[in-house]
């Protein structure tokens, strides 16, 4: 038998579930692949003894509609740079994929699937270099997956915050406030642009247009002097002030060492200093953007891509990705998929669009 182990990495997203039962699925129509899981991403496979699943069709029977990923996950510690003490007590920076593919290799396994964002697929590629048969899922609710349409995930977590911001709008309505919706989605605003288009905001904040206060302002005061008494915006955690700088706490781990979050006070702040006199409140939407059950387009695409993952195995094509481009599900090298972000381009036909729905982006 062919060993394929099936790593889950980075934040977990709705639908990971469903692309494990992919993979596993087709597998079993095959006679000779037996797909086994690690635990946390890579940390199951480097602990001694090991923590690896065996996964059988009766282990993902049903999981499809199960939000998280059954075996675990892990944004800390990047197995390409972790810290090791020198024998004079200094902490130097190693990479531990030379030794990881070693491992993979002498514990039998022919090739992995990793499922991931960006930071996971980065070490899918060094451990293709580094000589391990290797094939990417595209993984995150932000959706800056480059060469993807979408990312699994991105959808529910798209509804889930349309399903806030409807309640917002009719208690915002009832008490003539201004809400502010804050949305994940790191550097990218697609979690906003998508939101503010399905629920029919006011304002739409991103990061990719740095937004003028003066503007929002404007756009506030014009709602209230229209008699329309309430605002509701939408807000990405990583928006900014064109004068100002992106709201987060220093020093955590995450990408980039930092983590985003609470700009939607940051805003709140600006608004009352700016002088608007109206009631303002400020909801931060945070991890409930990532838990639950994915909806069904996500199970679709995950489903797909993880059955699309197995056959690139079966085929032998490596050190690709499986991607979604133009309706049509197909591969990229891993390489292209992590050389740039994939983030809300100004001039794009929805962010037009969304103006011509009267949306206010602050610029
Ligand atoms: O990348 C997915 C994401 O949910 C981002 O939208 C968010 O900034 C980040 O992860 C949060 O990470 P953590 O779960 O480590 O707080």
């Amino acid at each position: 038998m062919k060993k394929l182990l099936v790593t889950t990495g980075g934040g977990d997203c709705p639908g990971l579930n469903a692309v494990i039962r992919g993979i596993v699925k087709r597998a079993s129509r095959e006679d000779d692949w037996e797909v086994w899981g690690s635990y946390e991403a890579l940390n199951g496979l480097m602990e001694e003894p090991t923590r690896l699943i065996k996964l059988e069709e009766k282990v993902v029977s049903g999981i499809h509609v199960l939000g998280g990923t059954i075996i675990g996950t892990t944004n800390k510690g990047n197995p390409m740079s972790l810290s090791e003490k020198q024998p004079d007590g200094s902490i130097k920076k190693i990479s531990r994929i030379p030794w990881i593919v070693d491992r993979m290799k002498s514990l039998g396994f022919s090739a992995v699937i990793n499922i991931g964002g960006d930071g996971s697929q980065a070490i899918s590629q060094a451990m293709f270099e580094a000589g391990m048969p290797v094939v990417g899922v595209p993984k995150t609710i932000d959706n800056d997956l480059n060469s993807t349409d979408f990312t699994f995930g991105f959808q529910t977590a798209v509804q889930t915050a349309t399903d806030s911001f409807d309640r917002l709008v009719t208690t915002a309505s009832s008490h003539h406030r201004v809400m502010i919706m804050e949305v994940m989605g790191r550097n990218a605003g697609w979690i906003a642009l998508y939101t503010a288009i399905a629920g029919g905001a006011e304002i739409c904040l991103i990061p990719e247009i740095p937004y003028d206060l003066e503007k929002v302002v404007e756009r506030i005061k014009s709602r209230y002097n229209n008699g329309r008494g309430f605002v509701n915006i939408v807000i990405a955690e990583g928006a900014y002030a064109k004068e100002g700088s992106i709201t987060s706490s220093v020093g955590e781990e995450g990408r980039h060492g930092i983590r985003l979050g609470g700009v939607c006070f940051t805003l709140s702040q600006q608004l009352k200093d700016a002088g608007i006199e109206a009631d303002i409140r400020e909801t931060v939407l945070g991890h409930t953007q990532r838990g639950g059950t994915p909806v069904a387009f996500d199970r679709v695409i995950a489903s797909v891509f993880g059955v699309k993952a197995m056959e690139l195995v079966l085929e032998e094509k490596f050190g690709q990705l499986v991607v979604l481009q133009n309706n049509d599900y197909t591969s990229v090298p891993i390489k292209d998929a992590i050389s740039a972000y994939h983030v809300v381009n100004p001039s794009d036909t929805l962010v037009q669009a969304a103006k011509g729905l009267g949306i206010s982006f602050g610029d």
